[in-house]
């Protein structure tokens, strides 16, 4: 017999007047729950559902839209997006259903969300993975436009000469990106469906005001946001994983490493930005042994 699958249960949260779209995977009886937090800002939580394999493991996870983002309800003004706000919210979400001490999982921006959250919240964070997270975004930038001049020529002429003009949606321009994105945020031959639908359903009024035109040029909100003078105040296990080819680079990865007394860091050499597809058994399986480690 094939073994059962997962219960999956589904919901909207009434958070200050908005509905957030969730999404429960594994048994409701389970005694440990994952909370995982998507990136963007402002994208969807289809492309971290990779972590939904945590519940073969004997895992409650739980996924959900930030506000603005996919199923959820776009804010009445874009001035509602924001670290804090995101950083109440996933509060709010975690008394709405009921949750107690949870693992918090944050993919990218998600990570960086994790770690504002612990600082503000500590006591119902059971352990903390960063995958592919930062908290020092100046750091990212300076990084990203590294592997940005280390594109192949003529990419980063292309790109250059474009942002130069600010020509962001040029066709040229474009295609040049979607080559930072196949080196650097993806390196499967073929994207997962999820991945695209994320990619396709990007909150633009929420990315663009906290990230900015693409990835590897953040100069929304979010530019300045650097934790790292505050890691040291972290007391929670954590996992830190990177990829070798990771838009959010090994550097930034190991100054969160450092930055957190007694964190782990798992280095996922075949892999850019989504590990968790890219080298997904393997990548599940550090993470889950991470957490039993600490159950
Ligand atoms: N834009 C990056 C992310 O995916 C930081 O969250």
């Amino acid at each position: 017999m094939p073994p059962a699958l997962p219960t999956v249960q589904e919901g909207a949260a009434e958070i200050r007047g908005y509905r957030l779209y969730w999404k429960a995977v594994g048994d409701p009886g389970s005694k440990e729950t994952a909370v995982v937090l998507h990136g963007g800002p402002g994208g969807t939580h289809d492309y971290v559902l990779p972590f939904a394999d945590l519940a073969g493991g004997g895992y409650r996870v739980i996924f959900y839209d930030q506000l603005g983002c996919g199923r959820s309800d776009l804010a009445r003004s874009v001035s509602e997006y924001s670290i804090d706000r995101d950083v109440e919210d996933l509060e709010m979400l975690r008394r709405a259903l009921g949750l107690e001490r949870v693992h918090l999982i944050g993919s990218s921006y998600g990570g960086l969300l994790a770690i504002a959250y612990a600082l503000a919240y500590p006591v119902p964070v059971r352990t903390l993975v960063s995958a592919s997270g930062l908290a020092d975004v100046p750091l990212t930038v300076r990084e990203m436009q590294r592997l940005k001049r280390e594109l192949p020529p003529p990419l980063p002429e292309v790109l250059e000469r474009h942002e130069a003009k600010g020509e962001y949606q040029h066709p040229e321009y474009l295609a040049a990106v979607l080559e930072f994105y196949r080196r650097h945020l993806c390196r499967l031959a073929e994207w997962p469906a999820e991945l695209t639908y994320t990619l396709d359903h990007t909150s633009l009024p929420k990315y663009g005001t906290m990230n900015g035109p693409n990835e590897f040029t953040i100069t929304g909100t979010i530019r300045d946001y650097d934790a790292t003078a505050r890691l040291g105040e972290i007391r929670i296990p954590t996992l830190v994983t990177t990829g070798r080819y990771d838009e959010v680079t090994p550097r930034v990865a190991e100054s969160i490493h450092h930055g957190i007394p007694g964190s782990e860091l798992a280095f996922f050499s075949d892999s850019s930005h989504t590990a968790f597809w890219e080298e997904r058994p393997k990548y599940l399986g550090t993470v889950l042994g991470f957490l039993n480690a600490q159950s």
